[in-house]
């Protein structure tokens, strides 16, 4: 005989379609984390000496290119209020705090000729107040932000050359934050970098060469490797820290289960992550095949002397192999594949011409203020298990996740939503799929210069009034919820926090 409260728990698990039943937490050493970016929050873009960046350039010399003609120069004025936004993280009850370091702030030429003092002052009393806070700091080398002298003088990613001026700039972060810092990350998606920042006009310096977005791919997986060498060979045995690099993944899936569509989302999975993440986390090393075959071939097409994908010796395949103590992942979405070839459907958002691919967004899901980004949690745990599969289950650390909406809410269900369901997935990659993901930040901290979107598009847990001086920021439901989620280490379906009205439950959560 069954009791009553097994019986009404039983119902109640019917109706929860099993997945109350199977309540995931989080590991006991799973790390929360939430994450910015300097340029997109920091302001202060000509103070304490601090030098321009391709951002300052851009959005100051042509400012049509951003959506409202906004600009990064006071921002979220983070570079003032270290005191105000650590109180804040403490409050969230995070682990660590993901943030970037402005290479312009600390090396204004971008090379070493002049250290600035102010740079090397700043992030010193960030780092020094998070830790006496119980905070890790978890830092980014590089977040888009490129010095503008670097760009103008060098040609940006496009040289070679920069790959020892990124060393030269990484030993300086080693020299003067390492003995507090124990995380590092290189670069902040370098697929976007060079994909949408030299093959496209997306992000700044919008330089659209046909071979830009490989060049520059060339020279930051090189630079990669050499800022982790440099950190092995002098300060990983004092310092023991950790360096890995932060890669994108938007999941690619087939739009049917055609083989054509399936191998067209094959190809999109490694024109985009395994780009960067196959050079350093395979066995084997090197580009992927896919794209060594097809970028010779639509060079050859063109009557090019050589490939637009420039080759590694062997000496450089074996620096990159293996350069790298973990994997950070940024995910927000899913986009579905097709061949390029198939002209029933429009050419997406998305779109590198060698993979011979057309990948699109589902315009019937739940949307976002951004256009390319759609509320698709399944694909989060698809990713996670491709990784694991493709690069022999590497630990996993997700730095950026999360969802934009216009800003005017602070009851922001969709945010809410959109955490309890991808975070959902993610449990269920680790539960059942025994993926290694270890950590997890939340995109993002606040409401911040979305770069080319200006301030029109808001992933911030915090909403910031960019309209007053004093930048006030104010909690909305999401951050309660995700403190929620942190101290109770598993997702609430249920907390609605005081003084916020409950959301309507998800419909995707009753698909899952
Ligand atoms: C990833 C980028 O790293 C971050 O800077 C950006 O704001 C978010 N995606 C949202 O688009």
């Amino acid at each position: 005989m069954i009791n009553f409260t097994t019986f009404v728990v039983f119902c109640f698990c019917l109706y929860e379609s099993f997945s109350y039943c199977k309540e995931y937490t989080f590991p006991n050493n799973f790390k929360f984390g939430v994450a910015t970016a300097a340029y997109q929050v920091e302001g202060a873009w000509n103070t304490g000496g601090k030098g321009e960046n391709i951002w300052d350039h851009m959005t100051h010399t042509n400012p049509s290119s951003i959506l409202d003609r906004s600009n990064g120069d006071i921002a979220c004025d983070s570079y003032h209020k270290i005191k105000e936004d650590v109180r804040l993280l403490k409050n969230l009850g995070v682990d660590f705090y993901r943030f970037s370091i402005s290479w312009s702030r600390i090396l204004p030429s971008g090379k070493t000729d002049h250290i600035n003092p102010d740079g090397i002052r700043y992030y010193n009393e960030l780092i020094d107040e998070l830790l006496a806070n119980d905070i890790k700091p978890f830092v980014t080398m590089h977040h888009y932000d490129l010095p503008q002298p670097l760009q103008e003088e060098e040609g940006g990613f496009l040289n070679l050359k920069l790959a020892d001026y990124f060393e030269d700039y990484a030993d300086v972060l080693y020299k003067n934050f390492g003995d507090r810092v124990r995380d590092w990350t290189t670069f902040n998606q370098p697929t976007l970098i060079c994909f949408l920042g030299y093959s496209g006009e997306f992000i700044a310096p919008m330089i659209t060469r046909k071979d830009g977005g490989y060049l520059c791919g060339h020279t930051l997986l090189i630079a990669h490797a050499k800022a982790y060498h440099l950190y092995n060979k002098r300060y990983r045995a004092s310092q023991k820290g950790r360096i890995g690099i932060v890669q994108n993944i938007f999941w690619f899936e087939p739009r049917t289960n055609n083989i054509e569509d399936l191998q067209a989302a094959e190809a999109a999975n490694e024109f985009n992550f395994g780009w960067f993440a196959n050079p350093i986390f395979s066995k084997e090393g090197d580009y992927p095949q896919i794209m060594k075959e097809n970028i010779e071939y639509a060079s050859k097409q063109e009557a090019l002397p050589k490939s637009r994908l420039p080759e590694f010796t062997q000496e450089e395949i074996e620096l990159i192999k293996g350069s790298a103590d973990f994997l950070g992942v940024n995910h927000y979405t899913t986009f579905y594949c097709s061949p390029v070839e198939d002209k029933s459907i429009e050419i997406g958002l998305f779109y590198i011409p060698d993979m011979n691919t057309n990948c699109i967004v589902d315009k019937t899901a739940e949307g976002s203020s951004s256009s390319w980004l759609k509320v698709k949690p399944t694909g989060f745990r698809k990713a996670l298990n491709w990784i694991k599969q493709q690069y022999d289950n590497p630990e996993v650390i997700i730095l950026e996740n999360g969802i934009s909406d216009a800003g005017n809410l602070l009851n922001d269900c969709l945010r809410v939503n959109y955490y309890n369901l991808y975070l959902t997935e993610m449990l269920k990659a680790i539960h059942e799929d025994g993926c290694n993901v270890s950590g997890y930040a939340a995109w993002s901290f606040m409401d911040n210069f979305e770069w080319r979107s200006g301030y029109t598009q808001k992933f911030g847990l915090y909403s910031v009034d960019f309209d007053d001086p004093a930048r006030p920021r104010t909690p909305k439901m999401s951050a309660f919820v995700f403190k929620n989620i942190i101290r109770e280490r598993k997702i609430n379906w249920t907390y609605t926090p005081d003084g916020f009205r409950p959301c309507e439950r998800s419909k995707i959560k009753e698909e899952l």
